[in-house]
């Protein structure tokens, strides 16, 4: 078990294989809960639904149910307005609990509803993917798409507790899977050596979700990110060392429309182009992008951008992420695995040419 101890309030992270069998335990501990609004992705719900509705009905509390269907268009204002509704309706009230069953967008939506229903009531996270349990479902950050850009709208809503039952990572498509592990693999980059040589060394155990193996490497994401969060939990600072390999991720995906890359696919290519742009500058330790590119590809995961994408289409997106993004465009370079450095002096037309020549590399 991991405790997050941000100002927001401490909660526990249950890790596991079967780590789902404590949530009736954690719903029949709070105290005076009324009712638990279980809010499922769809597809997740088809697998795992009636396992998890038979967990939460055993807390002996009234249960109800949203589903909600998968993929990133779900975090919109209409699936928000949707659950705050079907919340209200199903007789929630402030002594509810939302239960969010989920990839990162069931758990963002979902922590968003919570976070904003009746001013706010109780969330209890249990991710089903990868990429939810080692970064979205640790660190309350809650929200939701608008046209105008992704997670514009949201709030700061941390869970009373976490549940991540390893047993879902058996069911989930391997391309999902591998964004998970980029997320993995970035984590251990900015903070962790050690763990970057157990994913090195364990890749098969771990590639095949053998629970034995994973399950050290997911408590150690989650206590990696509750730390930094725990330090600054408004990302003013710190926090930000976790937006390594995203600087290029962000404007690739708003550059392909969020069409052909999962965000942590982006991200691999991303981290692969901070560590060059460090190298090139002299500020990262030779051989860290070789590396980090071996491990990515060990992970089945890209590690150039997709063929035919234009330069000045990705630098127009940075732009545009500087303007809007908290504290503009910052680049979080490694000075070698396991420590970074963030900087924001960087020459924009020295990231062009870089980015030029990568863009030429592309796959
Ligand atoms: N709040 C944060 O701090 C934070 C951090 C990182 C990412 N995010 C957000 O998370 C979202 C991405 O999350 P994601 O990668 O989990 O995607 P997701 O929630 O879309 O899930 C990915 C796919 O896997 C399916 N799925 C989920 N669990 C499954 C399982 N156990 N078995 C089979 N299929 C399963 C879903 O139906 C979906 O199709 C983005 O919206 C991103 O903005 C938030
Ligand atoms: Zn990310």
């Amino acid at each position: 078990m991991v405790i997050v101890g941000p100002p927001g309030g401490r909660y526990a992270v249950h890790v596991g294989a079967g780590a789902s069998r404590r949530l009736p335990g954690i719903l029949a501990a709070r105290e005076g809960i009324s009712r638990a609004h279980l809010v499922l992705d769809a597809r997740v719900a088809r697998i795992h639904g009636q396992r998890v509705k038979a967990l939460a009905r055993k807390a002996g509390v009234p249960i109800s149910a949203t589903t909600v269907p998968a993929g990133e268009r779900s975090k919109s204002v209409r699936q928000l307005a949707r659950l705050w509704r079907e919340i209200v309706s199903a007789g929630c009230d402030r002594d509810s609990v939302v239960v969010a069953v989920g990839g990162g967008v069931v758990g963002d939506l979902a922590g968003f509803a919570a976070a904003s229903i009746y001013r706010g009531i109780d969330l209890v996270q249990v991710p089903t993917t990868l990429l939810a349990m080692v970064d979205a479902s640790v660190g309350g950050k809650t929200g939701i798409n608008i046209p105008q850009g992704k997670n514009l709208a949201g709030a700061f809503h941390q869970p009373i507790a976490v549940v991540m039952d390893l047993d879902f990572l058996r069911t989930l498509p391997p391309r999902e899977a591998g964004a998970g592990w980029a997320e993995v693999i970035k984590t251990a980059a900015i903070r962790d050596a050690g763990l970057l040589e157990t994913l090195e060394r364990k890749r098969t155990a771990l590639r095949g979700m053998e629970a034995l193996a994973v399950l050290p490497v997911v408590e150690a994401c989650s206590r990696i990110k509750a730390a930094v969060v725990a330090e600054d939990e408004r990302e003013a600072g710190i926090r930000r060392i976790l937006n390594f390999g995203h600087t290029l991720a962000h404007a690739l995906e708003a550059a392909t429309r969020y069409g052909s890359l999962l965000h942590g696919e982006a991200v691999a290519i991303g981290m692969v182009f901070a560590a060059r742009l460090g190298e090139s500058l002299g500020r990262t330790e030779r051989g860290t992008a070789a590396r980090l590119e071996n491990l990515l590809r060990d992970y089945e995961l890209p590690t150039r951008p997709p063929r035919g994408i234009s330069a000045a289409r990705v630098l127009g997106a940075m732009d545009l992420d500087k303007k809007r993004g908290p504290g503009g465009l910052r680049w979080v370079l490694l000075a070698r695995p396991g420590e970074v450095i963030i900087t924001d002096g960087i020459d924009r037309s020295l990231v062009q040419a870089k980015l030029g020549e990568f863009l030429k590399t592309g796959d």
